[in-house]
């Protein structure tokens, strides 16, 4: 079983406005609402996929209820602690007449100790019947960096195989906590290095960074595809290095939450036991098949297979030792 945390879930409204400008009445022309959060996108993904999921977090009031609601009509396995105050609301616009993207997110409820406890609690219940568990997105107010760190250490304790997507503080120490997988985006590794990467040796370098941070495996996920610093298939082989992209463009609709789609498939490629290089190429394919659909975190498994063949993969020289 899979196990993916979203402690700050949402319902996710995506708009299709043209023509947006700011301080104007617009009509939207197309409009999806999804149950959301990282986390909970990984899921549904990951449901899709035909991969054993559970999703677990916090949600809370109305919005929490609609967002448990709706996962169970996807089908898609839940279990998540009620707060007391009511989960977020975050909105995309989309101009389809010029592609741009706007995003607002709430800040969300704030969260009290107890409900901390009572989430980690459940965690560490539902890891029993685990082997992988995904921790995305941001952190609800009032707690603790250092959360996502200390169940990354309570996890591995447990021999649960643990995976990071978020950015900032909370990025920072995980990656202390030694999680097996971090993807960062660009501008989130950018963040955690402390510089901009301006050609593709600084990304390489960022990554070897990373990895000396803490992360057993980096990937940085880009518009292209990404690159990463796995471990080599065999016990003691060491590392490797890869650029993987898409070999041709597609036609992009919304970009909003294919990092997500982008995880979820290489966990579902590892947790179906592919090889690191099948399951990053399956994850890029993920990421931009989800580009085509309008809401976040969408896709079509079927369209996935299809351009799983236009993946190209590249192996790159790893930099020397320090
Ligand atoms: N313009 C694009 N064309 C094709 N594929 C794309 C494009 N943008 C993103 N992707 C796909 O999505 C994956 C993740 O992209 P990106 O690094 O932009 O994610 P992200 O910023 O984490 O997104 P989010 O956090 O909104 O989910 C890429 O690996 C790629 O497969
Ligand atoms: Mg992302």
């Amino acid at each position: 079983m899979i196990l993916t945390v979203t402690l700050n879930t949402a319902v996710d409204k995506t708009l299709a406005v043209p023509n947006f400008r700011l301080g104007r009445r617009h009509r939207t022309v197309e409009q999806t609402t999804m149950p959301g959060g990282k986390g909970v996108n990984v899921a549904r993904i990951l449901k899709a996929l035909g991969q054993p999921v559970i999703a677990t977090g916090m949600a809370g009031g109305p919005t929490g209820t609609r967002i448990v609601e709706q996962l169970t009509q996807l089908s898609v396995l839940s279990d998540f602690v009620r707060i007391g105050e009511e989960s977020r609301t975050n909105t995309s616009v989309i101009d389809p007449t010029t592609g741009d993207q706007t995003e607002i997110n709430e800040r969300g409820p704030r969260i009290t100790e107890h409900e901390v406890e009572l989430f980690t609690d459940k965690l560490l219940y539902l890891a029993k019947g685990a082997t992988l568990c995904v921790f995305a997105g941001s952190l609800p107010r009032h707690v603790d960096v250092e959360i996502y760190a200390q169940l990354i250490t309570e996890l591995r304790r447990r021999g649960v195989y643990t995976v990071v997507d978020t950015d900032g503080e909370p990025l920072r120490r995980a990656v202390r906590a030694e999680p097996d997988v971090i993807s960062p985006n660009v501008a989130e590794a950018e963040e955690l290095v402390g510089h901009e990467f301006n050609e593709e040796e600084d990304s390489i370098d960022a990554i070897d960074q990373m990895v000396r941070m803490g992360a057993r495996e980096v990937i940085m996920t880009t518009p292209e595809g990404c690159f990463a610093n796995v471990l080599a298939g065999d016990p003691g082989a060491g590392r490797e290095l890869y650029r993987v992209c898409l070999s041709t463009a597609i036609e992009v609709r919304a970009t909003v939450g294919s990092g997500d789609a982008f995880l979820a498939g290489f966990v579902a490629g590892l947790y179906g036991g592919r090889s690191r290089v099948e399951a990053l190429s399956y994850g890029v394919a993920c990421g931009a098949e989800s580009t085509r659909h309008l809401g976040a975190g969408l896709l079509d498994p079927a369209s996935v297979e299809r351009l799983v063949p236009r993946v190209e993969v590249e192996r790159l020289a790893l930099s020397p030792a320090r």
